[in-house]
């Protein structure tokens, strides 16, 4: 198919990196591994630069969020950097204001809930998001040269998916019931695919920027899909994200989709076409691989939470991990969900070095 073709086309430029290479489902010499918010809050050196700056501020300034970027992927020695910026940068070009409050996460201070509000939504300023691109571009620069084993760092650019966008646009901020933005899905049959089409329109042009600049993969972060049944998930949110993941494709890099609570979910998920599925952590490995099928890469899925557990455990759990996955090519190695504040880092980089011995061919 179309989508599939394209991902090959590109394949013999990248064959450099070992995590491209997985994302293609392509041999490695061993399983590469990155993790989910690798740059936070647990991190000294992060909380060096927060002292300074807001989160926007350093999002915003390209060189504070390529040092940000750098600093984590070092320090921890993964096989891929994750462009340090938020979910919610595209709101702004939209015409959708909001700020971060401390202890309550992101805030919508109008939160969109009208044909009218989504009719205003603007998709033609996405150029105001090039800083990003520009910090992706000083990340490049700096990852040019292979590492010391030979193998080129990949740069992961990303986006939310449409629903998890919409869903903090609709509510104002993280949610439980998610009540309005199913309000919104259920009830008014011209605003929500306008919103989706608005979104898809300015996310695909986010990514281009991204990929311009040197992003080799996109991950597409549709956290909070896990909110949905099948049936939901279905008829209101798999086309337009189909529609998105087959946009990125075409500017020639791999996608990844992951969301959080979506055993139930995988087989569809996988019809969006995306080349990488990420695992939640609340499915065993092997069974979310089954999942999705022998035709897709997935990463995945140690739970961030045993990065609190004594060294045997955790030990046991990432070669857990890595024991069912062993054989398919195909697998990245990360968590099944982001590093939490207070995870000691030192079990971070002991998990990243057990991945690298226990997950050689
Ligand atoms: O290295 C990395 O992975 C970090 C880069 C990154 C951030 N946000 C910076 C950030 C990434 C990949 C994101 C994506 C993001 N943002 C998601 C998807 C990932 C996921 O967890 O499912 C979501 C849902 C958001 C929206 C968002 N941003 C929330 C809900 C919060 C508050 C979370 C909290 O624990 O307080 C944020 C804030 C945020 N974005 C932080 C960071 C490092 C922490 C706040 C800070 O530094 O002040």
């Amino acid at each position: 198919d179309a989508v599939l073709g394209k991902s090959s086309v590109v394949t013999p430029e990248l064959g450099t990196s070992r995590f491209v290479r997985a994302c293609l489902r392509q041999p490695v010499d061993r399983t590469p591994v990155w993790l989910l918010r690798q740059a936070g809050r647990y991190m000294p050196e992060y909380m060096a630069v927060r002292k300074h700056h807001s989160l926007l501020e350093i999002c915003r300034t390209p060189g504070v969020a390529a040092e940000v970027t750098i600093t984590a992927a070092e320090r921890l020695g993964v096989d891929a950097a994750i462009i340090f910026a938020d979910l919610l940068l595209p709101f702004t070009p939209m015409g959708v204001d909001f700020e971060f409050l401390a202890g309550e996460g992101p805030v919508v201070h109008t939160p969109i809930r009208t044909l009218d509000q989504v009719r205003a939504l603007r998709t033609d300023r996405v150029e105001d998001l090039t800083y990003v691109a520009q910090a992706i571009e000083q990340v490049a620069r700096h990852f040019s040269a292979p590492r010391a084993d030979g193998d080129q760092l990949g740069i992961i650019g990303f986006c939310g998916a449409p629903f998890t966008l919409a869903s903090y646009m609709i509510e104002g901020g993280s949610s439980r019931n998610y009540v309005e933005t199913k309000r919104m899905m259920y009830g008014d049959g011209t605003a929500w695919p306008l919103l989706m089409e608005k979104l898809i329109d300015v996310l695909a042009a986010y990514a281009a920027q991204q990929v311009e600049a040197g992003a080799d993969v996109i991950q597409i972060f549709d956290s909070w899909a896990g909110a949905l049944g099948v049936t939901d998930y279905r008829e209101y949110c798999l086309a337009p994200t189909t529609e998105l993941v087959r946009r990125v494709q075409a500017l020639g890099v791999p996608v990844i989709y992951f969301g959080v609570d979506t055993a139930s979910l995988l087989p569809t998920m996988r019809e969006t076409g995306a080349d990488v599925i990420g695992l939640d952590w609340r499915i065993p490995f092997a069974e979310g691989w089954k999942a999705v099928g022998e035709g897709c890469a997935v990463q995945g899925n140690l739970d961030p939470i045993t990065l609190f557990a004594p060294e045997d455990v955790l030990r046991a759990r990432v070669r857990e991990v890595l024991d069912a996955a062993a054989g398919r090519p195909g697998h990245i190695f990360n968590l099944g969900h982001g590093i939490v504040p207070g995870t000691p880092v030192e079990n971070v980089i002991k998990t990243v070095e057990w991945v690298k011995e226990f997950g050689a061919r």
